[in-house]
């Protein structure tokens, strides 16, 4: 168990993306076990449309066949969580040179908080460098269809709250 390679995804995944799915499909590469972190709505530093649970839940249901990838709510500082569950590898997807110095900012404070975690920055499929959650919930609130953006679980959420345009009917 303890040679286990862990790594901790963190993020909001108010959807979880094909972006960030490709993400966490590259880390298995790398590592034993993948835990996605889901940042809770006091750790959260923005709004949510879908609630913790519900993106637990629908992760949960995305990793259904991947016995390696655990999805799990977080509260409170991320290097804490991840030092309790055992995880020394923090994994950030990279998009675009916009997404660096916030990231690099957060490496280094999370660094200098833990200095045991260390931080590796994928990039995904290039055909996923534009999209973003809240560019998906923008483009289903407006009618559009988003079945070619989201895993299956996930699109059906996002009909359920938006309606049958979401996945293109
Ligand atoms: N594909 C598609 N979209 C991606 C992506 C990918 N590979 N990687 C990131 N994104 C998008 C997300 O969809 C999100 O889009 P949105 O802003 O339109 O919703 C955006 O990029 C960034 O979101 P995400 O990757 O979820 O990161 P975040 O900034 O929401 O999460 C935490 C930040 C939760 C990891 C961070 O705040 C944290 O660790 N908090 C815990 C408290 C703490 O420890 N704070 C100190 C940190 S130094």
């Amino acid at each position: 168990m303890s040679d286990q390679r862990i790594a901790i995804y963190p993020g909001s995944f108010d959807p979880l993306t094909l972006g960030h799915d490709d993400i966490v499909r590259r880390s298995l590469r790398l590592v034993d076990r993948v835990l996605v972190a889901i940042a809770g709505t006091a750790t959260q530093m923005k709004d949510s449309t879908f609630s913790v649970d519900e993106r637990v839940q629908v992760t949960q249901e995305v990793y259904a066949d991947e016995p390696r990838v655990e999805v799990v709510p977080f509260e409170g500082l991320l290097v804490d969580f991840a030092r309790q569950r055992g995880a020394r590898l923090i994994v950030r997807g990279l998009r675009a040179v916009s997404d660096f110095e916030y990231e690099f900012q957060m490496a280094l404070m999370n660094r200098s908080l833990w200095p045991e975690i260390e931080v590796i920055f994928m990039a995904p499929a290039s055909s996923y460098t534009f999209l973003s959650s809240s560019l998906v919930r923008e483009v289903a609130h407006l009618g559009g269809d988003v079945s070619a953006f989201v895993p299956a679980p996930v699109l059906r959420e996002l009909v359920r709250v938006y309606g049958p345009a979401a996945s293109g009917a």
